[in-house]
Parts: C-alpha cells; sequence; structure tokens
C-alpha cells in the first residue's frame, strides 16, 4: 500500500526529472547561443533560466525526500537550514568576488572556481563512498569505481585549478617546472593509481586496504594536478584555462554518477567535452599536439631564447605623427591584445574606428586567437563597445593580407605580433602569429619597452617601419580622436 508520503515522492521525482529535462535542454540551447557574438546575450538568458530551474527542483527534492525518508537522512527542516546556510555562504563568498572582478582578472576567477567544482567532486567521492544510498549489492563494485574516478579527476582538477589561479594572478612566475622525465613521471602516478583503483575495488570498499589505496591515490592525483600545470611555460596557459574548464566538467559528470543525479552527469558531459574541444580550437591556435597537452607534456623545452640580445635601437612617435599617418591611410588594421583590456581602451578604440570610416578609411580588426587572458577576450571587449562584428575578423582570415594595409595600430599586444614565434627554442616557438610586419607602418601602442606575457622580448619594436607610441592605450587612443 501506498502512504501518501511515498507518492509525494514519486511525484516529486518524476517533476525532477521532467525539470532536469528542461533544464539540460536550456543549457543545450545556452552554448550554442554562446558559440557567436550575435546571440551569446541570449544564451546567457537560457543558461540562467536552466540553471535556477534545476536548482528549485533539486532544493525542493532534497526537502520531499528527508521528510519522506527520515530514517535515511535527516529532517526537512535541518535540510532546509543547510541548503541556506550552504547557499548563504557561497553567496556571501561569490557574489563580491564576482562583482569586483575586472574582466581581466576573470580567467584567475574562472580557474579558481574550477577548483571548487574539484574539491566537491573529492568531497562528494568520499562521502559517497563513506555513506553509500541506496546501493545493491550488484552495483556494489561500479560505485567504487565511480568513487575513485570521481576522487581522481576531482584531486587532479583542485590542484591543477589552484597552480594556473597563482600563474595568471602572477603570484607564481618564473620558468615553468621541468622536472627530468617529467612524462614517464605522470604516466607513473597514472599507472600507480590504476593499481590503487584495483585494490580499493577488491578490498570492496572496507578494511584497511580500501584506506589505504583511495588515500596513497588522492595524495598521487593532487600531485599530479600540481605537477601538470606547473609544467606549462610560456604562452601556453591559454590552453590549460580551456583544458581545466574541461576536467572541472568531467569532475561534476563524475559527482553526478557518485549522486546518482542525472542532471549533473549531463551538465558535467556538456562542459567536459565543450573544454575538451576548445582545447583543441586552442591547440589548433597556438600549434600544439592535442594528445602531448593533456598529458601536460607542453610548454617551455627550457631551450628558451636568452631575453638579453641587443635588436639595436628604437623609434618613438607622438599622438600627432599618428594622427597624421592615419589621415593619409587608406587601409588601416587594428590588432588589440591585453594591453587593451588592461587600459580599458575599447570604448575610444570604437571611437577612433567610428571617425576613420567616416572618413572613408577601410578599418578592419585582426583577433589572435589567445589575444588576452580568455578565449574570446578581446570579441567581448569589442562587442562591449559595440565595434561591428562585420570588421572584426580572425587572424586565418587577415594573416595574408598585412602587405596591402597602410597603417596596423597594435594596441597592446605583444606575444601575438612577436616574430620570435618563428625561432625554434623560444618560449612562443611554433605559435602562429600576426604577421603585422609585413605592413607600411605598424604603430605599437604600449607604456614600455618590456615584454608580454610569455616574458620574451618583442624584435617587432626594432623594425624600420615600426613606430613605439609609448604611454596607455587609453590616453594615446583618446589623443588621437581629439587630433583627427
Ligand atoms: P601580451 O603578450 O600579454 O602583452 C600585453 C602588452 O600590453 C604588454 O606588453 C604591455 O606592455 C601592454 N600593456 C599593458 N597595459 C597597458 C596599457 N594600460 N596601455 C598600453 N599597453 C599596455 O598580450 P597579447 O599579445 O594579447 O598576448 C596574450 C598572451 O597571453 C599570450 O602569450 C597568450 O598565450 C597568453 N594567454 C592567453 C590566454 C587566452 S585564453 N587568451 C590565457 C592565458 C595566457 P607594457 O607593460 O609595456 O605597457
Amino acid at each position: 500500500m501506498t502512504t501518501p508520503f511515498a507518492e509525494l515522492l514519486t511525484w516529486t521525482t518524476r517533476g525532477t526529472n521532467l525539470a532536469y529535462l528542461l533544464a539540460a535542454v536550456l543549457f543545450i540551447l545556452a552554448l550554442a547561443g554562446l558559440s557567436k557574438q550575435e546571440t551569446a546575450q541570449r544564451g546567457n538568458t537560457f543558461g540562467i533560466a536552466g540553471m535556477a530551474i534545476a536548482l528549485v527542483a533539486t532544493i525542493i527534492k532534497a526537502l520531499v525526500q528527508s521528510h519522506t525518508e527520515p530514517e535515511h537522512y535527516r529532517s526537512a527542516l535541518t535540510t532546509a537550514i543547510l541548503i541556506a546556510l550552504a547557499m548563504a555562504i557561497g553567496a556571501g563568498i561569490g557574489i563580491p568576488r564576482a562583482r569586483g572582478v575586472e574582466m581581466t582578472g576573470m580567467p584567475e576567477l574562472i580557474a579558481l572556481l574550477h577548483s571548487f567544482v574539484g574539491l566537491a567532486a573529492v568531497l562528494i567521492g568520499f562521502n559517497s563512498w563513506l555513506h553509500p544510498q541506496g546501493l545493491t549489492a550488484d552495483m556494489e563494485s561500479f560505485h567504487l569505481g565511480e568513487v575513485f574516478l570521481g576522487v581522481f579527476i576531482g584531486a587532479v582538477t583542485f590542484t591543477g585549478s589552484i597552480i594556473a589561479y597563482l600563474k595568471l594572478s602572477g603570484k607564481i612566475k618564473g620558468a615553468p617546472l621541468t622536472l627530468p622525465g617529467r612524462n614517464l613521471l605522470n604516466l607513473g602516478i597514472l599507472l600507480a593509481s590504476l593499481a590503487f583503483m584495483v585494490i580499493f575495488i577488491l578490498s570492496g570498499g572496507h578494511g584497511v586496504w580500501a584506506w589505504v589505496s583511495i588515500i596513497a591515490m588522492t595524495v598521487l592525483a593532487l600531485l599530479l594536478g600540481l605537477h601538470l600545470v606547473a609544467a606549462i611555460g610560456g604562452g601556453d596557459m591559454p590552453v590549460v584555462v580551456s583544458m581545466l574548464n574541461s576536467y572541472s566538467g568531467w569532475a561534476a559528470a563524475a559527482a553526478g554518477f557518485m549522486l546518482s543525479n542525472p542532471l549533473l552527469i549531463i551538465t558535467g558531459a556538456l562542459v567536459g567535452s565543450s573544454g575538451a574541444y576548445l582545447s583543441f580550437i586552442m591547440c589548433r591556435a597556438m600549434n600544439r599536439s592535442f594528445i602531448s597537452v593533456i598529458l601536460g607534456g607542453f610548454g617551455s623545452d627550457g631551450g628558451a631564447v636568452a631575453d638579453d640580445r641587443d635588436y639595436g635601437s628604437h623609434t618613438e612617435t607622438s599622438v600627432a605623427e599618428t594622427a597624421e599617418l592615419l589621415r593619409e591611410a587608406k587601409n588601416v588594421m587594428i590588432t588589440p591584445g591585453y594591453g587593451m583590456a588592461v587600459a580599458q581602451a575599447q570604448y575610444p578604440v570604437a571611437e577612433l574606428t567610428r571617425k576613420l570610416r567616416e572618413r572613408g578609411v577601410n578599418v578592419t580588426f585582426g583577433i589572435h586567437p589567445v589575444a588576452g587572458r580568455l578565449p574570446g577576450h578581446m570579441n567581448v571587449l569589442l562587442a562591449e563597445a559595440k565595434v561591428p562584428y562585420d570588421i572584426v575578423t580572425e587572424m586565418d582570415e587577415v594573416n595574408d593580407d598585412f602587405d596591402t594595409v597602410d597603417v596596423v595600430l597594435v594596441i597592446g599586444a605583444n606575444d601575438t605580433v612577436n616574430p620570435i614565434a618563428y625561432e625554434p627554442g623560444s618560449p612562443i616557438a611554433g605559435m602562429p602569429v600576426l604577421k603585422v610586419w609585413e605592413a607600411e607602418h605598424v604603430i605599437v601602442f604600449k607604456r614600455s619597452m618590456g615584454a608580454g606575457y610569455a616574458g620574451v622580448q618583442n624584435p617587432l619594436f626594432f623594425n624600420d617601419n615600426t613606430d613605439m607610441l609609448l604611454g596607455d592605450a587609453k590616453d594615446s587612443v583618446n589623443g588621437i580622436i581629439a587630433d583627427l
């Protein structure tokens, strides 16, 4: 005979599954929307709606479950208090962080958030192992396997993301950690973890061997995450950002298996696979091998070109001279980089573009795939400043056309226009770069003669057809607008 409570639980489970299905569809629509600038806002709205539906459904289910099965868990009131407390702590940390973050600080914030996903997967794994719920005997080994994998992926994501956060925020500087035989070391950790997994499953999850194997694997996985990201050097961090994005998705999917939560599995798999695809695109953009990236065996090989070479002297120009040059130009290409984001120069750049186009000058933007600190960083800034989409082009579309350009304005870009990428052994060796030096004139907007993100000097600055316009990019562009 079914009790009213059991019936309530059945209906809640059905309702939750329906809500999860709706949320999953909205997440897919969100991803589709986010793939194009024109539809990105709509994509974001779908994502927010999906997450709100998922959250409400999960909370209702948890409350009904604890009301109908108090012997398994706790009273509905305790559950409500715990959920409210967790949400208050999360919101208390998250809201001020998200409100205060500058666009240039987004990558490290994302890396930090990934580390929370990793940590959550580790904690859920241990909880699900120590307090299994609703398991039948034939599911036990499978459950132990998913616990082990969830903790492994979570631990790698956790320390990897923390190191990425420290690197991206400049709290860790210097050469990448290139231990001798690092690939063998990574392989050894993987094989040892596999052996511990077999021991863990054979132990049935009980007794001293279960403890030894899961703790040993957790420590090894934490070290692996640390080592994988610490070994990455120079300008290869973009791939790490997307790779950790993918890892955090798989960690969430693993948590979904442990909690028997289909939505978490779907969402985790969506994030995991889209992150993996993004890493693939990033690898192609950086001319790196995808396999060596996911094994962490890439970055500088230690044979970096010495930075103290004498490239001769550079020439400096002024705002007035640059304005004069632009008055004469017919074809202008703007290649923005991280410095445009730092200076928040996108608004004056958009204004300058408008002015030049009004004068009949053909203005195009050439966007390097890893310019800035986030995939699509420059596109977001330019869209924010309402630069028309049709003049914002990707590197591949313009890289053979620089010889037809009269003036290139390199606004706060450095590594992405550095010809040293053609030199084997340099920290950015092999990375495709914008061939701005093929244009008639190059004006570089930056504050000093200092190096870019990869820490390597840029010979472009010393070319005969390059002039340096030193100063804050926003001030310089505003000056040019006033002069024009
Ligand atoms: P960077 O190589 O980072 O160079 C930026 C330049 O902007 C610096 O040389 C800096 O020179 C200048 N700058 C800073 N503030 C400025 C200001 N207020 N006004 C004018 N100039 C300013 O830039 P990039 O060409 O965009 O290359 C991106 C680099 O970041 C690549 O190495 C890439 O691999 C790496 N990275 C990218 C990502 C993603 S996903 N896009 C993620 C992590 C790392 P001064 O200090 O002299 O002004």
